[in-house]
C-alpha cells in the first residue's frame, strides 16, 4: 500500500506552508487559542477530524458525544490530533416536514468544511437514518481517508415479558389500547419502553439497515455496526477507530478505494440477507454517484432480489439490536453468504485494510434462531423488482413481505400469475389521503389500487413517508386489511408493507403519475416487471396538453429558503435524490 509522507499529508498546507510562513502563522495562531501545541499542530501529526452528529437535538446519534472521548484517545495514541467537526443534526422522528430533506444539507456542509479546512482524515459519527447516507456521500465527495463509527443500536425494549422495538411497538400499543388493556399514560409507558438506552433504533428500520450496510461496503471495522450502545465493546471499537483512522491516512486509504462497485454490489446482497429497508436504494444509489459508481434500481433487482432474508429481526421477524449483536453481527450474515456463494465479491478490501473474506470468513452465528443459515433461510427470495411502464421509469417492491392474503387475492389468477389489474383511486398528498379515504362516495372495494402522489423529493420536499396506505375503514371492517398501494412518495423503514415504492420520476417532475385518474384501469405484472395505466396513448396526449395548459402538477408552497433550493436541485429517488448533477471534484 502506498504509504504517504509528513510532508504529503493535506493539513501541511495550512499548518506548515514552507512557501508562507506568514500564512502559516495566521491559520496556526487560532487553533493554538484553546490550548493547542504548536507541536500537535506542527511535527507531522495527521489532523483527524470527528464529525460529530451527536447533540441534545439528535438523541439518536447523543451518545456519540461519549464515544468521541474515546476515538480521541485512539487517534492521540495512534499519533494523531483531532478537530471536532459540528455537523447539521438531523433527527429522524423530530424533524418536520421530514429529516430526509437534510440529508443532503448535511451533505452539502459537511463536504464544504472538510474541503475547507486543514482535515487529513475524518471519522464519520453515524446512527440516526439519514446521518449515515448524509456522511458517507461527503466522504464520497471530498474523498479523503475516512472510516465510519456506528452508535450503536439502543438496548432491547421490553414490555411484560416481550420484546418491543422502535417504530412496531406502536402498533401494539394501539391494539392494547383499543381493547382497554392500557390507559392513555399506559400508551406512553409501551411506546417508550422501547427506548430503554441511547443508541439508534433497535428494530431493522433504515437506521440499522444503514449502519449494516456501512460495513457492508465496507467503512467501519467489521462488527462495529451492531454493537449495543451502552456496551463496553461500544467503547473499545470505539477506541480501534480512532487508531485506525490515522493508519488510514498514512496508508492512503480513500473512499474510492472502498467504496468500489464490487462493495456496493455486496451492500446490495447483504441488504436482502438483513431485510433492509426500502430507503436503502436511495441512499447507496446517492453515495455511488457521489463517487462516480454506476449503481440503479436494476442492479437491485438483480443483484439482491433472489438473495435470502436470514435475519429474523422486527417488523418483519422476531428480535431486537442486542440479540443481533450477540448472533454474530455483520460478520456472521457475511460468513453465512460466503458459505453458500452468495457474496458476490468476498475479495473486496474494507476500512481495515483487509478483505470481507479475511474480516468474516472465521465469524459463527451464535444463535441460529436470530441469523438463519442460507439453506434454511426466512425468506427464499428478500430483495426488491424494479418495476416500469408509463406510470413510473423506476419503483421498487420488496416481494419477499407479500402477505398470502394478498398473494391469494392478487397474484394467483391461475392465467395470469403474479399479475393485478385493478380500479385507480389516486390521492394528491397525504393531506388529501386523510380527507377522502373513508368517504363512501369514494366507492372503494377490493378490487381498486390506491395511488399516492404528490409525495416525492419535489411534491412534499424531501418525500413523505406515506405510500403505505390503509383500506377505508368499512372495508376494515369487513376483514379487508390490504389494498395495493402505489406511489411516488417512501415508506417507513420499520414497516413490513408490499407497497410500490420511491416512483420516479414523481408526478411534480414529468412522471406518468401526474397523468393518472381516479377511475383508470391499472396493471402490475410482477414478472415482467411492468406497471402501466391502461390508457390510449392519445388520451395521455391529451391530459399532458392539459396539464402543461393548467400549469403542471400543483405542489405546496415552499415553507423555508432550503425547501425551495432542494425543489429546484434534487434529482429523482432511483438516482439517489442526489442535487443535481452530483459534480464530482
Ligand atoms: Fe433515529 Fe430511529 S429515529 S435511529
Ligand atoms: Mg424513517
Amino acid at each position: 500500500m502506498a504509504k504517504i509522507t509528513k510532508e504529503q499529508l493535506r493539513s501541511r498546507m495550512w499548518f506548515n506552508d514552507p512557501e508562507d510562513q506568514e500564512m502559516t502563522a495566521l491559520y496556526l495562531e487560532r487553533y493554538l487559542n484553546y490550548g493547542l501545541t504548536r507541536e500537535e499542530l506542527q511535527s507531522g501529526k495527521p489532523i483527524i477530524g470527528i464529525a460529530q452528529t451527536g447533540s441534545d437535538l439528535s438523541p439518536c446519534n447523543r451518545h456519540h458525544i461519549e464515544l468521541t472521548k474515546r476515538v480521541r484517545d485512539g487517534v492521540i495514541a495512534a499519533g494523531g490530533t483531532v478537530i471536532e467537526i459540528p455537523v447539521h443534526p438531523i433527527q429522524e422522528t423530530g424533524k418536520r416536514p421530514t429529516a430526509m430533506l437534510d440529508r443532503n444539507l448535511a451533505y452539502l456542509s459537511l463536504v464544504e468544511t472538510l474541503f475547507g479546512y486543514p482535515i487529513d482524515g475524518v471519522v464519520l459519527n453515524i446512527g440516526c437514518d439519514k446521518t449515515t447516507p448524509a456522511l458517507l456521500m461527503a466522504a464520497a465527495t471530498v474523498n479523503i481517508p475516512a472510516i465510519a463509527l456506528s452508535v450503536g443500536p439502543m438496548l432491547n425494549g421490553w414490555f411484560r415479558g416481550e420484546r418491543t422495538g422502535s417504530g412496531t411497538i406502536v402498533w401494539k400499543a394501539r391494539e392494547l389500547h383499543a381493547a382497554g388493556e392500557i390507559d392513555d399514560e399506559g400508551f406512553m409507558d409501551v411506546v417508550a419502553s422501547s427506548a430503554p438506552s441511547v443508541g439508534y433504533c433497535n428494530t431493522m428500520g433504515t437506521a440499522t439497515t444503514m449502519n449494516s450496510l456501512a460495513e457492508a461496503l465496507g467503512m467501519q471495522l467489521p462488527g462495529s455496526a451492531a454493537i449495543p450502545a451502552p456496551y463496553r465493546e461500544r467503547g473499545q471499537i470505539s477506541y480501534e477507530t480512532g487508531k485506525r483512522i490515522v493508519e488510514m491516512v498514512w496508508d492512503d486509504l480513500r473512499p474510492s478505494d472502498i467504496m468500489t462497485r464490487e462493495a456496493f454490489e455486496n451492500a446490495i446482497a447483504i441488504n436482502s440477507a438483513i431485510g433492509g429497508s426500502t430507503n436503502a436504494p436511495i441512499h447507496l444509489n446517492g453515495i455511488a454517484r457521489h463517487l462516480g459508481v454506476p449503481l440503479d434500481n436494476n442492479d437491485w433487482q438483480e443483484i439482491g432480489h433472489k438473495v435470502p432474508l436470514l435475519v429474523n429481526l422486527q417488523p418483519a421477524g422476531d428480535y431486537l439490536g442486542e440479540d443481533y449483536h450477540r448472533a454474530g453481527g455483520v460478520p456472521a450474515v457475511v460468513s453465512e453468504l460466503m458459505k453458500a456463494d452468495l457474496l458476490p465479491h468476498p475479495d473486496a478490501i474494507t476500512a481495515n485494510g483487509l478483505s470481507m473474506r479475511e474480516n468474516c470468513e472465521t465469524r459463527e452465528v451464535m444463535n441460529t434462531d436470530v441469523i438463519k443459515s442460507a439453506d434454511a433461510p426466512i425468506v427464499a427470495e428478500a430483495g426488491f423488482v424494479n418495476l416500469t411502464g408509463n406510470l413510473f421509469d423506476s419503483a421498487i417492491m420488496k416481494t419477499s413481505v407479500i402477505s398470502d392474503q394478498f398473494r391469494a387475492k392478487y397474484l394467483s389468477n391461475p392465467d395470469d400469475p403474479n399479475a393485478f389489474e385493478g380500479r385507480a383511486v389516486v390521492f394528491d398528498g397525504p393531506e388529501d389521503f386523510y380527507a377522502r379515504i373513508d368517504d363512501p362516495a369514494e366507492n372503494i372495494d377490493e378490487n381498486c389500487v390506491l395511488f399516492m402522489r404528490g409525495a416525492g423529493p419535489k411534491g412534499y420536499p424531501g418525500g413523505a413517508e406515506v405510500v403505505n396506505m390503509r383500506a377505508p375503514s368499512y372495508l376494515l371492517k369487513q376483514g379487508v386489511n390490504e389494498l395495493p398501494c402505489v406511489g411516488d412518495g417512501r415508506q417507513s423503514g420499520t414497516s413490513g408493507s408490499p407497497s410500490i415504492l420511491n416512483a420516479s420520476p414523481e408526478a411534480a417532475d414529468g412522471g406518468g403519475l401526474a397523468l393518472l385518474q381516479t377511475g383508470d384501469r391499472v396493471r402490475f405484472d410482477l414478472s415482467k416487471c411492468t406497471a402501466d395505466m391502461l390508457v390510449d396513448f392519445a388520451e395521455l396526449q391529451k391530459r399532458a396538453a392539459d396539464l402543461v395548459t393548467s400549469g403542471g402538477y400543483a405542489v405546496p408552497e415552499s415553507q423555508s429558503p432550503w425547501q425551495q433550493y432542494f425543489r429546484e436541485m434534487v434529482q429523482p429517488f432511483d438516482q439517489g435524490m442526489t442535487l443535481r448533477d452530483a459534480p464530482q471534484y
